[in-house]
């Protein structure tokens, strides 16, 4: 097979430094995408090892975030923990859309079979692209997120699905906040499958394995 490392080296699509790492059977076209988005201070490298877990045919695509917090990326500008700049939120969320579109046509992956995988600040801007862009996803896997925003009006996500993973004792995102986001994407018409893993912000392996099965399932 393939190395598909030889194909991952990070370069710049409108301003995103990224990786894109073909599906193995080198045939983007005919597999589903796994957009990773990293969480604060991470970058396009992260989540690619995760990705690669998921396994089977999926081809990845992992931008870096474009906004600094000092020295750490991020995918939007937060005014304190927990807060965050509508206004950026909504400019950066278009941009990330903006740019999973323009890639489909540069590495030639189908832009309507695209899930994404986002952790922490990853996991926040694709529950705000499921809310506002709900053409760009077809699922998402988001592990620690929180309310991004609440849209005007709610989008149609009937035949999305959402694997919401939640850590019981994490200290940065309250639970409510957690059943708030699974209600909005409910409300919305999403398929959710909600996940408490016994933990704080940190991934567990046994979350991940859950991750693996939704994917298998669905996509
Ligand atoms: C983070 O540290 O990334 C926060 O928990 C989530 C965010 O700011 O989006």
């Amino acid at each position: 097979m393939q190395d598909r490392e030889l194909d991952s080296h990070s370069s710049v699509l409108l301003g995103f430094m990224h990786r894109f790492v073909p599906a193995p059977t080198g045939k983007p076209r005919e597999s589903a995408t796994l957009l990773l988005l990293h969480g604060t201070g991470g970058n396009e490298d992260d989540l690619i090892p995760l990705g690669k877990e998921m396994g089977r045919n999926f081809s990845l695509l992992s931008p870096r975030g474009r906004v600094l917090e000092g020295n750490m990326p991020r995918f939007f500008r937060r005014l304190a923990e927990g807060v965050f700049d509508m206004e950026d939120l909504k400019f950066r969320t278009e941009e990330l859309a903006d740019f999973v579109e323009t890639s489909s046509k540069e590495y030639h992956f189908d832009p309507g079979r695209v899930v994404a995988i986002g952790y922490s600040n990853g996991a926040n801007i694709a529950a705000s692209m499921i809310l506002l862009c709900p053409k760009i996803l077809l699922g998402a896997v988001l592990f620690r997120a929180m309310v991004p925003l609440v849209p005007e009006k709610l989008p149609d996500l009937s035949e999305r699905h959402v694997f919401l993973s939640s850590g019981r004792y994490d200290q940065i995102i309250p639970r409510e906040q957690v059943h708030e986001l699974e209600l909005l994407l409910r409300k919305s018409g999403a398929d959710v499958t909600l996940n408490w893993a016994q933990s704080d912000h940190s991934l567990t392996r046994e979350e991940v394995i859950k991750a693996k099965q939704f994917l298998d399932s669905h996509y």
